[in-house]
């Protein structure tokens, strides 16, 4: 969506994977300031976004939503002054249907009225979801809130949340600046990798201001492994995929700390020329665990992941073939996880050791002389 936002993939926090409803303005303000303090909003990480559960049921007289009094006692427009005062952006969630997931009420129908709301709170996100709608085409209902953000003020970032129902890369790129493609995240192995897959296929229609959007980060929820965690994250940056943390920051691990702040792998997401990696080799079928995923970056510069599915350490190799580059061009080969750069130059292939349910994570860069 042309509106000037989401020119790189957005990054911040959402409630839902750790919190689903059990939400309040503590939380919301604890996890802005644990953004601010841990360094994560330095890394770009700057929204901080509600999800369901956070209205009163019932509209007021007017017809207005209103924040549920006993969980977000402060009103929204508070949590935004709050958040702006730190510099980050805050994220708020409604439905294009008669109620949210939720049960609280939707929009479908009060399309102005919320967008207008939402400006005058100054919120800078929309998640919009899909539930309890009127059966209507989401191509007919979603650009109605596209065109009442647009006649507000205020530049809100515009998420669509149809979980790739009806093919929205095909169409959502004039409507929103994400959009699902996928049903929801459960912060497992064989679910993470299936929205992998089914986030690939669109790949060809994300770009600076529309991205394809494969649900939030499970990152330090529990249900995966530190190296599958890392998989998660890395496949995400590579797919130019938000990055919206989705554990509770105030409470970070070490090692979860460490795989979201990865300045390298966050560069690969925020790179300005905002092409989708994707993959390019899945081997014959009794390989296929053994995969190559691969986009490129700016500067003439080739993002790959070699990314082992299977449960036992093998070699991956990707050729120059394979990644789209010219056969004897010598790159430098960055290793994004040890922070290390190889010595010398590789000239017609990369190859790893890569654990069982790992991946190593790289960026070549051409030297235009042989050394
Ligand atoms: C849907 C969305 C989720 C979350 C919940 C909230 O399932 O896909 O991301 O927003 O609703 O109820």
């Amino acid at each position: 969506l042309n509106n000037g936002l989401g020119l790189t993939p957005p990054m911040g926090w959402n409630s839902w994977n750790f919190f689903g409803c059990n939400i309040n303005e503590t939380v919301i303000f604890e996890t802005a300031s644990a953004l601010v303090f841990t360094g994560l909003a330095d890394l770009g990480y700057n929204y901080v976004n509600i999800d369901d559960c956070w209205a009163e049921l019932e509209r007021d007289e007017d017809g207005n939503l209103v924040p549920r009094k006993s969980t977000f006692p402060s009103g929204i427009k508070a949590l935004a002054d709050h958040i702006h005062g730190l510099g980050l952006k805050l994220g708020i969630y409604s439905d294009a249907g008669f109620y949210t997931c939720q049960k609280q009420p939707g929009s479908l129908g009060y399309e102005m009225q919320d967008a207008q709301t939402f400006a005058n709170w100054e919120v800078d996100y929309l998640k919009y979801d899909n539930c309890f709608n009127d059966k209507s085409k989401p191509e007919i209902r979603y650009p109605v809130m596209r065109n009442a953000l647009n006649s507000t003020s205020r530049q809100i970032f515009y998420s669509i949340c149809e979980w790739g129902r009806d093919d929205p890369a095909k169409w959502a790129g004039q409507v929103g600046n994400s959009w699902r493609t996928t049903g929801d995240i459960v912060d497992k192995w064989s679910s993470m990798v299936k929205l992998a897959d089914e986030n690939d296929k669109w790949a060809d229609f994300a770009g600076p201001g529309g991205w394809n959007d494969p649900d939030m980060l499970e990152v330090g929820n529990g249900g995966m492994t530190v190296e599958e965690y890392r998989s998660h994250f890395s496949v995400w940056a590579l797919m130019k995929a938000p990055l919206l943390i989705g554990c509770d920051i105030r409470d970070l691990k070490p090692e979860t700390f460490e795989i979201l702040s990865n300045e390298e792998v966050i560069g690969v997401n925020q790179d300005p020329l905002g092409v989708q990696g994707r993959r390019v080799k899945k081997g014959s079928w009794l390989r296929s665990k053994l995969q190559v995923w691969s986009g490129p970056l700016s500067g003439g510069r080739t993002v790959v992941l070699l990314w082992n599915r299977g449960l036992f350490a093998a070699n991956i190799k990707a050729t120059w073939e394979d990644l789209g580059l010219s056969s004897g061009t010598p790159v430098i080969v960055r290793d994004l996880w040890k922070h290390e750069t190889w010595e010398g130059n590789s000239v017609d292939e990369i190859e790893a050791r890569v654990h069982g349910r790992a991946s190593e994570m790289f960026i070549l860069t051409p030297q235009t002389t042989t050394q």
